[in-house]
């Protein structure tokens, strides 16, 4: 049992109305059409589980259809196990049990894409010997460390003041990479039975940190095409008042959907209504393909945000350097709390990465060189092998975050694991094991390995039969 929660959030039937778009247009019987809809609605984590669905009376009226089509709609959601009608709480949307994917033993000798990762950029080695030169000077205290260095603390601080936020070295703590930051806030933020507002699809190991801390996740969709779905963030916010809510708004991953300034001042403006600390995390914000002359502002310059980065992707994951951006009073309680799960982030490791920080610009313009040939390389030769396919070109980010027009993507890992590759299937990245219709293919690796993934996964698509249990054979014609 998982231990999310969603407060109960509403769609309206207006809202259900725009997402269930040209549901008419199937040839199949009415009631099955719409059944067919939502289910795919459900399916791809636009309505996450425990969403309540509008009352049969209000969706036929907006719909103009007869109560009868609705009743059998939802009586056949029921049937396959997406609806659940709870007496006094209506029909709250659910998924099937499903029969989990075994998650790879071993994966020696297999070609690994489940990491949206990249290799070392060039410069680390030397830049380590020049901090081994340094370091002597560091060497006098016991060398324990939770806040950071100053001098790493500092180029982090005129970073964000080059991206346009004035921040001064005090609001930086340095932490072991991004991961740990979001473990620590969690920590700090979340007390047991609290809910938090997370993305669907989203980060999973922000879920488990996030979970690790007691917190009941309440998901809000977000989409290649249309971003955050802002209705939904908006109610969910008002509804739960949750301490936290755990965003990415640049370069999102899996989906590399960026959040438009206007509505990160309403999104921010929303959460400080309800005492909501908004976790932004912007390990991918400096991740950008095709130039960033338009890029807002990191979040914290729209609002109250508490912000975390990273050095993991633009200069080595093996580095193990995050950091958070907070006020004061926040980044003390964080210093208190680290002891119980670390004793502070290596000082070698923070001196290679102050050294590199001095150079960042030409470190970020040579990764922008290396992700766009790894994205058109993996853009084309997937929308070349699978015209079915939707695949977008995000503008940044490590990843593109697949369509694969049918609920096939556990099957479709699978089979790519027969021949040798791995890849995170869709529901990775939901809550509540949406998202099979996706797949989130990484564009970071070696021009070599990406083209034996392409032929891996063409032999894989062999054989996927394309139907899977929960879904009824309809579900075809409406995709
Ligand atoms: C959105 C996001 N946050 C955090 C992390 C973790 O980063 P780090 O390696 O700095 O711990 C990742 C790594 O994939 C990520 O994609």
């Amino acid at each position: 049992m998982t231990n999310f929660d969603h407060g109960a959030t509403t769609v309206s039937s207006r809202a259900l109305g725009v997402l269930l778009d040209s549901w008419r247009a199937s040839s199949a019987p009415g009631y099955l059409a719409l059944a067919d809809r939502i289910r795919l609605l459900v399916l791809d984590g636009r309505l996450p589980v425990g969403t309540r669905l509008p009352s049969e009376r209000d969706l036929c009226a907006h719909l103009g259809v007869s109560r009868t089509t609705v009743t059998a709609a939802y009586a056949a959601l029921r049937d396959s196990g997406h609806v659940d009608s709870v007496r006094g709480s209506g029909s709250l949307v659910r998924l099937p049990a499903r029969s989990s994917v075994p998650r790879p033993t071993t994966t020696e000798g297999l070609l690994d894409l489940t990491k949206a990762a990249l290799p070392a950029v060039d410069g680390i080695a030397e830049a380590a010997q020049r901090a081994a030169g340094r370091l002597g000077a560091y060497l006098d205290d016991p060398g324990y460390d939770p806040v950071g260095r100053p001098v790493l603390r500092e180029a982090i601080a005129e970073r964000y003041r080059l991206r346009g936020l004035e921040t001064s070295a005090e609001q930086i703590v340095v932490t072991l990479g991004a991961q740990h930051a979001i473990a620590l806030l969690a920590r700090v933020l979340v007390s047991r039975g609290d809910r938090a507002v997370v993305e669907a699809p989203g980060y999973p190991h922000a879920f488990e940190a996030l979970r690790g801390a007691g917190a009941r996740l309440v998901p809000v969709s977000v989409t290649v095409d249309d971003g955050w779905d802002e209705a939904a963030l908006m109610q969910t916010l008002r509804r739960t008042s949750p301490p936290v809510a755990y965003l990415m708004p640049d370069f999102h991953n899996p989906t590399g959907a960026t959040m438009p300034v206007d509505q990160r001042v309403r999104v921010l403006e929303a959460a400080a209504h309800e005492g909501t600390v908004v976790i932004a995390d912007e390990t991918m914000a400096e991740m950008a393909i095709d130039g960033r002359r338009d890029a807002p502002l990191p979040m914290a310059a729209y609002g109250r945000a508490v912000s975390i980065g990273s050095v993991g992707k633009s200069l080595w994951g093996g580095l193990r350097i995050g950091w958070i951006r907070a006020e004061r009073p926040l980044v003390d309680r964080l210093v208190r709390a680290r002891s119980a799960g670390d004793l502070g982030t290596p000082v070698l490791e923070q001196l290679v990465v102050a050294e590199l920080l001095g150079d960042f610009d030409r470190v970020l313009e040579a990764r922008a060189g290396h992700l766009r040939r790894g994205r058109d390389r993996v853009v084309r030769g997937l929308r070349d092998a699978f015209p079915s396919w939707q695949v977008p070109s995000p503008a940044g980010g490590l990843t593109t975050w697949v369509g694969l027009g049918a609920p096939v993507s556990s099957q479709l890992t699978l089979a790519a694991r027969r021949e040798g590759l791995l890849l995170a299937a869709g529901p990775v990245f939901g809550v509540d094991g949406a998202f099979e219709r996706f797949l989130r293919v990484p564009f970071s690796y070696a021009e070599s390995d990406t083209d034996r993934a392409l032929a891996a996964l063409r032999a894989a698509w062999d054989g996927v039969d394309g139907v899977q249990a929960p879904v009824s054979p309809l579900l075809a014609e409406v995709v």
